[in-house]
């Protein structure tokens, strides 16, 4: 079942080369953190290249439960913020749908001000672990109230009297740091979180955007992040850099797909984003960064992908996880059609994702004929090398978008077309994602729709 109505099969298949410009979608992180600190701020927010994912349209309904005013005019976001501290109660339980990071920032910026709200989401997203939110948010005073293991649903009470907190995020989480810096907006003095890897740092960016006085410096501990409590933040006009989460799908499907020759421009390539492409380079992917910038605070750049016949498997190291966790699936996609084994280290994180994706993927790509070794934070994949990855499986993909646009990319460039059983969540990140990769010359779509062929 897909997140919003019935499951709805897709079939990819072996395809020609992969030719033209895929214009991908906003980025979804950047997305979310410019609704919920335009919410957070005094006066009228302008957000252009908006991804209008579910994920985020979830995000801008839950911004106007809280007394935002969200609304799109033309091709731009307006967001009246009712500053920090300024949240309202909501009247109704505020539903998340898929999205981790759509609820768990939220309750990070509401957990400081003294109202209680009622969150949930689909199956995906009221199994996976919130206590590493509520765990924190309840050293600023915060009251949380689970079902086992603390999931969703789940009321949250703000704090009546929110004390300043210095946390120590016990898991490599984006998530985790930015619901503590958002907490800590509306407590007095200064908040600090400390990361050992450091994660993707779109909410430091913007929180220095918006005028909050927050600073990083790298230490012995590892990253230290402080944040000085109660500021007035200014609105701004963001435009939101295009996803290389999304990218990522294009981008691997030029890569295994003979004759493919696909730009990809205006992709944002923070560091804290971007170990994917620079992993791609090292397997020997025919990839290059065209006219690098840098736009609205974050570095930019056009991806060119070519068809690869000579991909190398490679250890991809632990430290880059972060960097790229969200790529796994699809990398270890490209990794089945490479030369040699492809051995992925310290990504105990994929395990709650929106599925538990070492072993979706594991089980799907051993189903397609190749084969996979996967232990609690690692797992490889034996490539096969060009042209001998037999395909031809159905696949579950457990509401999780990123496995569904993984086993399709792989039917483009497998012997045997290639099923999901539900490519229904695909709309969360990439909504676009069918057309833009048919237009592209992939051949994928419903899978009842041409039964005869
Ligand atoms: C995200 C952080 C990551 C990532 C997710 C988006 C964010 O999750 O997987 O897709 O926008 O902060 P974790 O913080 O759980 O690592």
């Amino acid at each position: 079942m897909s997140s919003h109505g019935e499951a709805r099969a897709m079939v990819s298949r072996k395809s020609a080369g992969l030719r033209g410009q895929a214009e991908v979608p906003g980025d979804k992180s950047i997305s979310h953190r410019a609704l919920i600190l335009g919410a957070l701020a005094v006066g009228e927010t302008r957000v252009s290249g908006l991804l209008e994912g579910q994920d985020v349209l979830d995000t801008a309904r839950a911004m106007r439960a809280f007394g935002a005013e969200v609304e799109k005019r033309g091709d731009v976001w307006h967001v009246t913020g009712v500053g920090v501290g300024g949240f309202a109660e909501p009247a109704q339980v505020i539903d998340c749908g898929n999205s981790g990071t759509g609820v768990r920032l939220i309750m990070g910026a509401m957990a400081t001000t003294p109202i209680s709200a009622t969150f949930t989401g689909d199956a995906s997203l009221n199994k996976r672990p919130m206590a590493r939110i509520t765990d924190p948010l309840r050293l600023f005073g915060a009251h949380a109230y689970g079902r086992s293991g603390g999931r969703l649903p789940l009321v949250l009470v703000g704090a009546e009297q929110a004390m300043p907190v210095r946390y120590a995020t016990p898991v490599p989480s984006a998530q985790v740091k930015s619901a503590v810096l958002l907490a800590g907006l509306n407590a007095p003095g200064e908040t600090v979180v400390i990361e050992r890897e450091a994660t993707r740092d779109h909410s430091e960016r913007m929180l220095a955007g918006f005028g909050a006085v927050i600073s990083s410096e790298d230490g012995p501990e590892g990253r230290v992040i402080t944040l000085q409590g109660q500021p007035e933040l200014r609105p701004q006009v963001i435009a939101v850099p295009r996803d290389p989460s999304s990218a990522a799908f294009p981008v691997c499907a030029a890569l295994i797909t003979e004759g493919s020759d696909v730009l990809v421009p205006n992709i944002g390539l923070n560091p804290t984003r971007a170990g994917l492409f620079f992993t791609l380079q090292e397997m020997g992917a025919d990839l290059v960064f065209e006219n690098p910038r840098e736009e609205g605070g974050e570095p930019v750049a056009d991806l060119r992908a070519r068809f690869s016949p000579n991909l190398r498997g490679i250890e991809v190291p632990a430290e880059r996880a972060a960097s790229m966790i969200d790529e796994y699936p699809v990398l270890s996609v490209v990794a089945a059609f490479a030369e040699g084994r492809t051995h992925m280290p310290g990504v105990k994180e994929l395990r709650v994702k929106e599925s538990d994706r070492i072993e979706a993927m594991a089980v799907g790509l051993r189903a397609c004929g190749v084969t996979v070794e996967a232990g609690e934070d690692w797992w490889t994949v034996e490539g096969r090398g060009f042209g001998a990855v037999p395909g031809g499986a159905t696949v579950a993909t457990h509401l999780d978008h990123r496995i569904a646009m993984s086993f399709l990319v792989l039917g483009l460039a497998t012997e045997a077309p290639v099923t999901v059983d539900d490519g229904g969540p695909i709309a969360t990140s990439f909504p676009v994602f069918e057309p833009l990769m048919r237009g592209l010359g992939a051949d994928l779509g419903a899978a009842d729709a041409d039964p005869a062929r």
